[in-house]
């Protein structure tokens, strides 16, 4: 069986970052799965719809990372059958040899429940406002705004709401550098592989 990574957590929270970072170094694929619900909501049209029939060329979308697409996506994926969609894609990808890294909201809890390592990465709300609105160039207090009002949809929706997996291993990055957040994700997976 290859090796499964689960990561998950609220916006902004570092989960990326760690998730392409533990992948170069174990030489396991990644998967942002926030991406494929960022691409069916820039879709447009039946959201359903739009998730069935998501395309390389869609996942390939510029505006992807705005704020915008993130609010977009976060309200199709409160809908069951977009989430149903995107379920095998998913897990054909966490099949993938010798292993595979997923970050997202429901990776530990609802797709690769089995994932021998699966972290739950947090952050401050305000550490992940400042951190988000130096990338995007945007305003910190309104990045506040928007993340706080994300992570209640994405918290409080009947499908797959965001939540650590009871076996998670909780990091928060607050006060941590990117390097000492993937350090510290790494031996989480090392405490598990030996
Ligand atoms: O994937 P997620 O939305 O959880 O967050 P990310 O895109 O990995 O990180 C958001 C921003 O915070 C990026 O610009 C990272 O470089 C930065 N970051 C940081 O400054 N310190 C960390 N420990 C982790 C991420
Ligand atoms: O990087 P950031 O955490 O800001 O967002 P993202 O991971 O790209 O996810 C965008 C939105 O997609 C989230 O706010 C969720 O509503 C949704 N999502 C989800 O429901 N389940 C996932 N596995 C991944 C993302």
């Amino acid at each position: 069986m290859p090796f499964v990574i689960a990561i998950d957590g609220p916006a902004a929270s570092g989960k990326g970052t760690i998730a392409r970072a533990i992948s170069d170094h174990f030489g396991f694929h990644h998967l942002d799965t926030g991406l494929l619900y960022r691409a069916t909501g820039a879709k447009g049209g039946d959201p359903v719809e739009a998730a069935r029939s998501l395309t390389a060329e869609d996942l390939a979308r510029p505006d992807l990372r705005s704020a915008e697409a993130g609010q977009a996506a976060s309200r199709i994926a409160a809908i069951a059958d977009v989430r149903a969609a995107l379920v095998d894609f998913q897990h054909r990808f966490a099949l993938r040899e010798p292993g595979a890294v997923l970050d997202g909201r429901d990776i530990g809890t609802v797709i690769c429940p089995q994932a021998p390592v699966k972290l739950y990465v947090v952050a401050s709300d305000e550490v992940r406002a400042a951190r988000r609105a130096q990338e995007l160039n945007a305003d910190p207090a309104e990045m506040l705004v928007q993340l706080r009002e994300r992570d209640r949809r994405d918290s409080e929706r009947a499908a797959a709401p965001l939540r650590p997996a009871d076996d998670a291993v909780i990091i928060d990055t607050s006060n941590m550098d990117i390097d000492e957040a993937v350090a510290t994700a790494i031996a989480a997976v090392e405490r598990v592989r030996g």
